[in-house]
């Protein structure tokens, strides 16, 4: 197997995600939400790029049992029922409903991954179902995106990137390119310390300010949901529980 990281959405060529499994990253917070909020019974979630891709999508579904989610500068968009904040999608809200969910860099970081043959989101808290699943893979090639921020590198992406290679390569021959091997060097550096790293990252500092502190705590639970939400044909449907080894 070989295991590719892109540091950022900027990255990524035809070549590097086209028919190959992707990992798309996005710890603060997108791909957090979406564990969580599927693992509180949200029936499907569409991730889409743009504020303005989420709000014409919205108006071609039932309002009844669509929910509209999404952030710019972390806070929740005008008009939009819901912000990017795990704790926000508890399960009276999102029980059977589908969710359209429009964030700054992972939900792009998704989309800019879609000609991939499988997009997995991945975060720590559900590390354990992406790695399980990523084992299974046999000679196929995996690419980890790591969504970033504003196109630019964001540690904690790149140090979940670490875990999962380090992770896979304890049961795995794998072979891996440059931003692999810096991603594996970045957890070996922060492994003991998932939640300090959050509250000093960048994007950690600046959710803090927001008054988000909460999201950093949940966000550093790692393995704490057995969840494996997979992007197919642009939406990730209900998920069913990470195959065995
Ligand atoms: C993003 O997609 O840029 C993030 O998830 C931002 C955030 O809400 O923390």
């Amino acid at each position: 197997m070989r295991i590719e990281v892109l540091f950022t959405p900027a990255e990524i060529t035809e070549a590097a995600v086209k028919g190959k499994t992707v990992a798309v990253i996005d710890v603060l917070r997108a791909c957090t939400t979406i564990a969580f909020a599927l693992s509180r019974g949200c029936s499907s979630i569409v991730p889409v790029a743009s504020v303005e891709a989420a709000t014409s999508l919205v108006a071609s579904l039932d309002r009844n049992v669509t929910l509209l989610g999404g952030e710019r500068e972390g806070k929740r968009i005008d008009g939009f029922d819901l912000g990017n904040s795990p704790a926000e999608y508890t399960a009276e809200i999102v029980k059977r409903k589908t969710l359209v969910l429009a964030t700054t860099n992972g939900t792009r970081a998704v989309s800019m991954s879609e000609g991939a043959r499988e997009i997995v989101i991945t975060s720590f808290v559900n590390m354990g179902s992406v790695v399980d699943h990523a084992a299974k893979l046999e000679d196929e090639d995996l690419t980890i995106v790591c969504a970033g921020k504003n196109n630019r590198f964001a540690l904690e992406d790149a140090v979940c990137a670490g875990m999962v290679i380090e992770r896979l390569c304890k049961d795995k021959e794998a072979e891996l390119n440059d931003g692999a091997q810096a991603a594996r060097g970045l957890y070996k550096q922060n492994e003991e310390s998932i939640t300090a790293l959050l509250r000093e990252c960048e994007h950690g500092r600046y959710l803090e300010g927001l008054g988000f502190a909460r999201d950093l705590e949940i966000c550093s639970r790692v393995d704490s949901l057995s969840i494996l939400p997979l992007v197919k044909q642009g939406r990730i449907g209900r998920p069913r529980k990470p195959r065995k080894k």
